[in-house]
């Protein structure tokens, strides 16, 4: 089987690793790719949010298998002119994307189907900002209602901070998602859709502020481990029940089934799982942990979930232990991220590169805000930890910052 993977993160890299791992796939593309990736897969160059040229580059690669990573070009309807040329693809049409590229849609789409979740108000005129707001508090939590990869959210028990994030949404031309704030520790918790039928994959959690003890802004994600040890045994039957399979059945009822990784970003709250955020793809840096655990070869389970066949599936083997991955930033991130900086030491198994390319010389730079993602695996957190902190010491980027704390507390039963 000839599998083409769409991304070019760390999400992309532990794909590819994984599919790479899977007997049945003889040949393996990734565009556009990154250093890491040049090592398993064969990198090809394209306009990723280009449906058609996406679609032409599939036919003309031969491609049996297309799995499409990030969630701009799903939104763009990239899986929609893959499947119409004929070829068969992991990911959901535009239409059932818009679970996660319109966050007024997904609140819909819950209500309908009676799913746990914040109350959220939409405001597209400043002069409602304020009445709306009155509405909400202590905490107040302020969405940007589209695609902003994780950083378009301020939490904040600061009212001016909750405005003047609103207002700089507002004057960009952007409706704002006003919500009821959640407490309790968050989760991810992957599922493989084929439309109709939902198969979990292990909860993850992950550690979306930049700093140690959940400090500073919001990133795409500086961390992440699976499994949770401090999780009821029940937790992922209940969101499947409660909360997932809803979800599914709903889209499928508006004519927009979805096939490919529905994630459930949940709060644990004392009243039960609520669900923050649904995303359409898989979670970047959840994905590298969650994998590095399935024994079950990739290849065979995507084809299952893309051409509607998961419940005749085997059920899925995962490894024993633990993993947990840690973020390496550059300078600036998530702000302002500085660019071609020289990376050293990072030449060991688990290393995934997020935002590298090679240079001219051969050497490799950094290319994005997060740089690698390093997995370390073990018996359990604390072990997986510790082979993971102990990749991170010998990687040297000018510069580059990082968590020291990721799966601490849970490592410690401190959660
Ligand atoms: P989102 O982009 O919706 O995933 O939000 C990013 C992060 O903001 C989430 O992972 C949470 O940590 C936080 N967050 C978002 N919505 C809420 C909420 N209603 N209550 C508490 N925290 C939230
Ligand atoms: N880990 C958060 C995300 O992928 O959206």
């Amino acid at each position: 089987m000839r599998v083409l993977v769409i991304g070019s993160g760390a999400r992309e890299h532990a794909l590819t690793l994984a599919l790479s791992r899977d007997p049945a796939v003889t040949a393996l593309g990734c565009a556009p790719g990154n250093a890491g990736i040049a090592a398993v897969a064969e990198l090809i160059s394209t306009d990723i949010t280009d449906p058609a040229a996406v679609a032409e580059l599939a036919k003309s690669w031969s491609a049996d298998l297309v799995v499409i990573g990030p969630e701009g070009p799903l939104v763009l309807g990239v899986a929609d002119a893959v499947r119409a040329a004929g070829i068969t693809c992991f990911g959901p049409s535009a239409a059932a994307a818009q679970i996660e590229g319109s966050k007024a849609f997904a609140k819909d789409v819950m209500t309908a189907a009676g799913v746990p979740t914040a109350r959220a108000e939409v405001v597209d005129n400043p002069a409602r900002l304020d009445e709306a707001l009155s509405r909400f508090g202590p905490i107040y939590v302020v969405k940007d209602d589209g695609l902003a990869a994780g950083k378009g959210v301020v939490v904040t028990p600061d009212l001016e901070a909750a405005r003047a994030h609103a207002c700089s949404l507002l004057d960009a031309g952007h409706p704002v998602l006003l919500e009821s704030y959640l407490d309790g520790p968050e989760a991810s918790l992957f599922c493989l859709v084929d439309g109709k039928t939902v198969v979990p994959l292990l909860p993850a959690q992950d550690f979306k502020r930049v700093g140690n003890d959940d400090s500073g802004p919001n990133t795409g994600g500086m961390g992440a481990y699976a499994p949770l040890p401090w999780a009821e045994p029940d937790l992922v039957d209940k969101v499947v029940k409660s909360i997932v399979q809803p979800v599914v059945d709903e889209l499928a009822r508006r004519g927009a089934p979805f096939t490919g990784l529905l994630y459930a970003g949940l709060a644990l709250t004392s009243d039960g799982p609520q669900t923050i955020e649904f995303n359409c793809r898989f979670g970047d840096p959840e994905t590298q942990v969650v994998l590095a655990l399935l024994n079950t070869p990739l290849a065979g389970l995507f084809t299952a979930a893309a051409t509607g066949k998961l419940a005749e599936h085997p059920e899925l083997e995962w490894a024993d232990g633990a993993a947990v991955t840690v973020v390496i930033a550059a300078d600036g991130y998530p702000a302002k991220p500085r660019i071609d900086d020289v990376i050293t030491g990072y030449d060991a198994d688990g290393v995934l590169h997020a935002g590298t390319r090679r240079r001219e010389d051969g050497a490799v730079v950094s290319n994005g805000g997060r740089v690698l993602s390093v997995v370390g695996q073990g018996e359990d957190l604390i072990a997986a930890r510790e082979a993971a902190y102990a990749k991170v010491a010998r990687i040297h980027l000018t510069g580059s910052h990082h968590r020291t704390d990721i799966a601490e507390k849970a490592a410690l039963g401190k959660l």
